[in-house]
């Protein structure tokens, strides 16, 4: 029997590690994080995109190892500031800002502005690399608005005041297993999950 091939996630972040696993289940690939490879190096994302800084993680990191690597980037825009925070949406309110900072002066930017004007979404962009140079990308949006005060205490980052019409409820609302279905991530994940097969068994 031949060997599972394995594909490193570029991430430490157990969350979105079991959620990559969980979708890519099905397929006979190895799924392992960073950790799990003893690589604790620091990648500067210097990028001016979300594929440029997923780009960057994953190549550089397949590069290294040798092996495929699954890089993600994403970030919120809001349509009323131009699409910002959008690559900058973790050093928003600064470059050590924590969460609560970063909500704090969204708010703050958005003061005033009415609901109708408040549409916003999360992005995010997945790019796989190979050992040699080729990779493949994939975008998930999910499209909301921006609340006039955070709102609930599940997730991470800008959820307390990300409203999803569709669900009329923060993302800081709804349990982790319905974000999971209805995340960038997971959209961008579940194009990726079309284009993986293909482009593992593609030659370099
Ligand atoms: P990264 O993809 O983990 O680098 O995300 C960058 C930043 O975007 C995070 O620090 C958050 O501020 C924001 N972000 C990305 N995904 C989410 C999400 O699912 N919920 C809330 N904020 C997010």
């Amino acid at each position: 029997m031949s060997e599972a091939i394995e594909i490193i996630v570029a991430t430490n972040n157990k969350g979105k590690l079991a959620e990559i696993k969980a979708i890519l289940t099905d397929f006979p690939f190895r799924v392992l994080g960073l950790a799990d490879i003893g690589f604790d190096e620091d990648i500067e994302e210097n990028g001016e995109t979300f594929l440029e800084n997923s780009l960057i993680k994953a190549r550089t990191i397949a590069a290294m190892t040798g092996k495929y690597v699954l890089a993600d980037d994403s970030g919120l825009e809001v349509a009323y500031l131009g699409g910002k925070p959008g690559v900058y949406s973790a050093r928003f309110a600064g470059e050590k800002a924590t969460d609560e900072e970063n909500n704090a002066k969204l708010l703050r930017d958005l003061h005033g502005v009415p609901r109708e004007k408040r549409r916003a979404a999360f992005r995010c962009v997945m790019s796989l690399a190979s050992p040699g140079k080729r990779w493949v990308a994939s975008v998930g949006r999910c499209p909301g608005e921006i609340t006039f005060e955070p709102r609930g205490s599940f997730g991470f980052g800008y959820d307390p005041i990300f409203f999803v019409p569709k669900l009329g409820k923060t993302m800081a609302e709804i349990p982790l297993e319905v974000k999971n279905r209805i995340s960038h991530r997971a959209r961008a994940l579940e194009r990726m999950k079309t284009l993986v097969e293909d482009f593992v068994s593609s030659p370099e």
